[in-house]
């Protein structure tokens, strides 16, 4: 006990020495205060003076402190230089650093969209990472806020392709559909007779045609959906309507390239210049010319038969011209947009796309408020079908729509929105054709 006694006495003091030394020890370090010492004192660097000590901390609170500007301030045993001392006086620059971030205290690093450089504004002062201040199109805060907790109705999602891209890019380049001009939008609906009450609840394209349905595209960094949704609405009619016998993938590319006139191509294109092209030239499949989501030059020429634009002689042998639609007609509202979908087959939609729709993971979506930013735009999908879900909130209708961003968006490569409340205005200016399919096929 009395050993215990003793060396716990001991350490004590010990202890309280060591406290006392560090507590009263000079200030040795003035390196977090920046300043202009030395650089006033040139002549300090060589020499010794009395002008050359420099009171340093407020001397109403610590009288006395002082820094030194000449060459025996690091030859004492303490360091009591002025800050600038080293670089002013011999040029040594200390390496001064950004606080860490990514791991890095100097350079350039990326985060998400914005580029970081660690900067200093002069040689005073500690650089600073300076980033720039782009909205990106993947929000996390955003993507952990929604994640299918009420009361959203649909997951956020993280996309690879999306990752690094500001919403800018985004609206720019995934999109493509320029608001339809307003005679266009004074097309008055067509009205066609059936009993509202006696369409299904469900109804999917792909399960009543199966095969005859265009697979989900990837218009890539082109904002070309004008060009992708025409070309895939025309081509699931044909195969539809001539019951397979003419199935075919019309090519977009086609419409980018050569459909020119008061449309941009990569750039965004109207829905109603784009089916009077196909009404009055047509267009080759796929194959014949492939998409490589560019403004290529028209390689083929604008008019003419299938075979003069060098096109292989298509499964069908007794088509001989390229494939022309009908005009194109629009459907007014809700149950119109079903009952066309099951007599003929998907329909083109146009949708104004916000900046959450891009996180969009599965679901019905429904916009939400959480991302204050104005940059929208639109875009063109291809309706597909329809359905009803219980929730929480009750039955919530929704369509079922092909988007043109890959099979790995949404629900592979689909998205479900919600129906009968015009969602992002995707009932608004919903569209239609006839195929031209050869009389004895259809
Ligand atoms: C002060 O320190 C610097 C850096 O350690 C050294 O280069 C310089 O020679 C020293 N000055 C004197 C006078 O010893
Ligand atoms: C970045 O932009 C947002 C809005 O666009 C603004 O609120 C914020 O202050 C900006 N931040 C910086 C560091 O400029
Ligand atoms: C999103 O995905 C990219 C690439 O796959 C990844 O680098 C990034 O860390 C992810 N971001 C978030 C917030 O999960
Ligand atoms: C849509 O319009 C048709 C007439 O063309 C009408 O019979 C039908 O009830 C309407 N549907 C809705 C949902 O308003």
């Amino acid at each position: 006990m009395m050993g215990w006694d003793k060396s716990f006495y001991i350490s004590c003091l010990v202890l309280l020495s060591v406290f006392l030394l560090v507590s009263t020890a000079p200030h040795d370090d003035f390196s977090d205060l920046r300043g202009s010492y030395c650089r006033e004192r040139k002549w300090c660097c060589n020499g010794r003076e009395d002008s050359c000590a420099v009171p340093i901390l407020d001397s109403s609170k610590i009288s006395g402190t002082l820094c030194y500007c000449d060459n025996f301030c690091n030859n004492t045993r303490v360091n009591d230089c002025c800050p600038d001392y080293l670089p002013f006086c011999f040029g040594v620059e200390e390496a001064r650093k950004c606080h860490e971030r990514q791991g890095k205290v100097t350079g350039r690093i990326v985060e998400n969209c914005n580029e970081c450089i660690c900067k200093g504004v002069d040689e005073f002062t500690d650089p600073e990472w300076i980033c720039e201040n782009h909205t990106c199109i993947i929000d996390s805060s955003t993507i952990q806020r929604i994640d299918g907790q009420y009361p959203y109705s649909w997951s956020a999602r993280n996309y690879s392709e999306f990752w690094g891209k500001t919403l800018k890019e985004g609206v720019g380049r995934r999109l493509g559909t320029l608001p339809p001009q307003r005679f266009v939008l004074k097309m008055t609906p067509v009205r066609r007779a059936y009993d509202p009450n006696a369409l299904p609840k469900e109804f999917d394209s792909e399960e009543k045609w199966p095969t005859f349905i265009s697979g989900i595209q990837d218009q890539k960094w082109c904002a070309s959906s004008w060009a992708v949704s025409t070309a895939a609405v025309a081509s699931d009619r044909y195969a539809i309507l001539s019951k397979g016998r003419e199935k075919v993938q019309l090519s977009a590319q086609n419409l980018i390239s050569c459909n020119t006139k008061g449309q941009e191509g990569c750039e965004g294109g109207h829905l109603d210049r784009a089916w009077s092209f196909v009404r009055y030239n047509g267009l080759v499949d796929e194959e014949c010319f492939p998409y490589d989501a560019t403004d290529k030059k028209c390689t083929i020429r604008k008019k003419g038969r299938l075979l003069d634009a060098g096109c292989s002689p298509p499964l069908y042998k007794d088509r001989k011209n390229r494939y022309t639609v009908s005009p194109a007609y629009r459907l007014g509202n809700e149950t119109d947009i079903m009952y066309e979908i099951t007599r003929s087959g998907p329909v083109q939609a146009t949708i104004k796309v916000y900046h959450d729709f891009f996180m969009y993971g599965g679901g019905i979506y429904k916009h939400t408020n959480l991302l204050r930013t104005d940059k929208k735009g639109y875009h063109s999908v291809r309706i597909v079908g329809w359905g009803e879900e219980n929730t929480p909130e009750g039955v919530q209708k929704y369509w079922k729509v092909a988007n043109s961003w890959g099979p790995y968006w949404g629900e592979n490569g689909y998205f479900r929105i919600s129906r009968g409340n015009n969602e992002c205005e995707i009932e608004s200016f919903v569209l239609a054709i006839w195929p031209h399919v050869d009389r004895k096929l259809s």
